[in-house]
């Protein structure tokens, strides 16, 4: 269960059509397959995200960046098939059908449950600390410790960096730290953000809600680059722009990630032990898991077994 299921399902966006089924951090066994796939057979544990088509000729398509098709990419829920116009419905769902071309192979040692968020909020974090280019030595801050945000630490710290959370709760300090953050700021203490002040080479931004990204810019070193990964529905509040001029900061976003990016990042996630921290879910919670999301309050992902919905 991402923080978008929620954006969508209470229409934040404004474009949700009811009904709306949502999901996109989908794990399950291949239960058949069309006379044309080649890549996967009945039995396989595969994995969708949250595409689940594209134009497939496009630029951006061509290069494996489905999620910036040109023509724009078909969402796993909420979205229209592009054959017949009909409406795609997610992972809350007793099954789906996808098209090989979106469909990943899931690495044997990975936990099914565990690795489910991968899908989501392993690929939106993994894809831009790739693309910005973060390497070993550099100084990653992660904003946020939810379900991107832990996973965010998860990755930097694999990739080498020295990590930093910002978080505006003080009882997640000590669990930032086992989560391999070196260092923790409480957001909300000035003196806290007034030391960081000019020290990290990358923020990686996953709050869901509009906030004001200055304090953060200033976080950052020379050449620094701000990442908003979390989805803004509203205008942040303005961006002074000597906070990017004098030092030549960088405000960059990220969109999730495309098919061979996400088979790649669950490949490093088996190699380097990664995976989510989650709370299994039986199906007929989910109203109240809904709930414990928008209040902070899950370690670090829900993650719905579908078995439940046959009790
Ligand atoms: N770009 C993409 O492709 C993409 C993909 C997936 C999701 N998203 C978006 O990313 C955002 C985060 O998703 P998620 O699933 O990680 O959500 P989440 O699990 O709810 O985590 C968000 C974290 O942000 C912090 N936060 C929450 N409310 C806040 C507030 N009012 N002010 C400051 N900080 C706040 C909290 O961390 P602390 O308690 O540590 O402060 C919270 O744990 C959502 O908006 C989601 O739609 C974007
Ligand atoms: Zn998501
Ligand atoms: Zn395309």
């Amino acid at each position: 269960m991402c923080h978008t299921d929620i954006h969508f399902a209470a229409n934040d966006f404004g474009d949700t059509e009811y009904p709306v089924v949502p999901g996109h951090e989908i794990i399950g066994r291949v239960t058949s397959t069309g006379d044309d796939v080649t890549q996967f057979k009945k039995g396989d544990i595969v994995g969708v995200g949250c595409m689940v088509d594209s134009c497939r000729e496009c630029h951006a398509c061509e290069q494996g960046l489905e999620q910036y098709c040109l023509n724009g990419m078909v969402l796993t829920y909420n979205g229209h098939d592009l054959h017949d116009g009909s409406k795609t419905y997610g992972g809350y769902s007793e099954s789906v059908t996808v098209s090989e071309r979106f469909v990943v192979r899931v690495p044997e040692k990975l936990d099914t449950a565990a690795a489910a968020p991968l899908l989501c909020a392993g690929i939106t974090t993994y894809s831009p600390l790739q693309h910005y280019g973060v390497k070993a030595g550099h100084k990653v801050g992660v904003v946020g410790m939810g379900g991107l945000g832990h996973m965010g630490i998860k990755f930097a710290r694999a990739m080498g960096a020295e990590v930093t959370v910002f978080t505006r709760s003080e009882n997640k300090v000590s669990e930032a730290t086992k989560q391999g953050a070196h260092h923790v700021v409480v957001s909300t203490d000035d003196e806290q953000m007034a030391d960081i002040a000019g020290k990290l080479d990358y923020v990686l931004d996953t709050v869901p809600v509009p906030h004001d990204i200055n304090p953060y810019l200033n976080a950052l070193t020379y050449d620094g680059i701000h990442i908003i990964v979390g989805l803004l529905q509203e205008a942040e509040p303005p961006i002074q722009g000597s906070n990017l001029i004098f030092n030549r900061r960088v405000l960059a976003g990220s969109l999730i990630g495309g098919l061979p990016e996400t088979q790649e990042m669950l490949d490093f996630c088996a190699d380097n032990d990664i995976s989510c921290d989650i709370e299994i879910l039986d199906i007929h919670n989910i109203n109240d898991a809904f709930e414990r999301v928008k209040k902070s309050d899950v370690k670090y992902r829900f993650v719905i077994d579908m078995e439940s919905l046959k009790q």
